[in-house]
């Protein structure tokens, strides 16, 4: 399919009306795939009309919308995993073991899906997690998604490898935002991007404590397999061929980070973490932790909150998905700080789910670059009010009008009941 090259150079686009119809046929084949085994299926037809985002109907239809969208390498980027990619996929079936316990006789003449978080009011508890370079997904990147935010009053982690400055982001999202920190081995750059950060008004710092590897060491596969189909010059936007985000991110601008090896410094101790506490003003959470023992010990060093996640299963292959993770990790913190998670939530029950086994909030990666390849900023928005809708209309049919009320007894695990 022939692509167009957007205005700015950066992302090759499809017309308009390429995308309308490479869209409707998307979905229309899905749907028929899924509908194989249904022999009382209707007879059904084409879309008629052009696909709005607002008529997509779940999280997990904006994917092959944004597969559509994107030239190969950028899709691949969002995509993929680690090895297999079989721990992407375990985050998202994961969901399937746990069963909802739904409660009859209940007043739910007042549904309410807002929580309060360190001393906020969300309207909702799913918020938008990390997730770098964004303008490879839209033009507008990540400027699009804070605008969605703010629209939807939801949460934003922004990411070290943003490709919109944090300074814009706090400005169109009108609200506090937190900044996800990729350290690097260089402590002078830590020092300078907490530092900055702070100064832009993010009102807390996340370490992401899971992202180990040098640069170029992560095997991911299926970036590189679609990188070996996509036609297009790289060296055109990416510096020297070189993908490594403290040469291209804002966050970086200025700084001299010639000695800069890796995101992360090889040996990043409970030492380290207390070496960082130090120099954190504002509130410290740490992203990346899937056991117990990391937890407790997070804490323990100064976390103001531990975020269950492993990095939407890109970083090792463990096939351990972070919703079976959360049981042990709430259990070691023992309710000292807020435990949140990300990892495969595509649905309203899913949120429900990781909230009755103790998360505070939960975050969403790859569906916010799904609806913002699509639509841009509609296209977050429309996936924001999907989880909003979807968790709203479980908390009724489950008896727990509120998220206070949705309690540990509220889901089983299939095989541990
Ligand atoms: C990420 N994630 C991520 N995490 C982080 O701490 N810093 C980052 O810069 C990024 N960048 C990033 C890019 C892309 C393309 C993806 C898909 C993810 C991880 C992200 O914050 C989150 O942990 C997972 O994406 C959650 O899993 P799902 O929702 O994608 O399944």
């Amino acid at each position: 399919m022939a692509h167009e090259r957007a205005k700015d150079g950066l992302a090759p686009r499809l017309t308009r009306r390429q995308f309308a119809a490479a869209a409707s046929a998307l979905l229309f084949a899905d749907w028929v795939a899924g509908a194989e085994d249904a022999s009382k299926s209707p007879p059904i037809g084409p879309r008629v009309g052009p696909l709005r985002a607002r008529d997509v109907l779940n999280v997990r239809d904006f994917e092959p919308l944004a597969r559509a969208a994107l030239p190969p390498a950028h899709f691949g980027y969002l995509a993929t995993g680690i090895d297999d990619d079989l721990t992407v996929r375990r985050n998202e079936q994961a969901f399937g073991d746990y069963e909802i316990r739904a409660r009859r006789f209940v007043d739910l003449s007042h549904t309410n899906t807002g929580i309060t978080l360190f001393g906020a009011h969300w309207r909702s508890p799913v918020y938008l997690s990390a997730v770098s370079s964004m303008r490879a997904f839209h033009p507008e990147g990540e400027a699009a998604v804070a605008r969605a935010a703010a629209t939807r009053s939801a949460q934003m982690m922004v990411s070290t490898g943003s490709s919109v400055s944090l300074e814009q982001m706090v400005k169109l999202r009108s609200a506090p935002v937190w900044q996800q920190l990729y350290p690097t081995d260089d402590w002078a750059i830590t020092q300078a991007l907490v530092q900055r950060a702070e100064a832009a008004g993010a009102n807390a710092i996340v370490l992401t404590v899971d992202s180990t590897a040098t640069a170029g060491a992560r095997n991911s596969e299926t970036l590189r397999r679609a990188a070996q189909t996509d036609s297009r010059h790289c060296p055109a936007c990416h510096v020297g061929n070189r993908h490594d985000m403290w040469l291209r991110a804002p966050l970086f601008s200025g700084l001299d980070v010639t000695r800069v090896r890796g995101l992360a410094p090889p040996a990043l101790t409970l030492e380290w973490l207390d070496r960082l506490r130090h120099i954190v003003r504002g509130k410290l959470f740490v992203k990346g932790v899937v056991t117990g023992e990391d937890a407790q010990a997070a804490v323990a060093h100064g976390a103001d909150a531990v975020i269950v996640s492993n990095h939407g299963g890109r970083n090792e292959e463990t096939l351990r998905a972070t919703i079976d993770c959360v049981p042990e990790v709430v259990q070691a913190v023992k309710g000292r700080v807020p435990v949140l998670m990300d990892g495969g939530v595509r649905r309203g029950t899913d949120v429900y789910k990781a909230i009755a086994l103790g998360a505070s909030a939960v975050g969403i990666g790859r569906p916010q670059g799904w609806g913002l390849a699509a639509f841009g900023q509609e296209g977050v928005e429309a996936v924001l009010d999907i989880y909003a809708r979807e968790l709203e209309a479980i908390m009724r049919q489950a008896g727990t009008p509120s998220i206070g009320a949705i309690g540990a007894r509220a889901v089983l695990h299939r095989d541990r009941a």
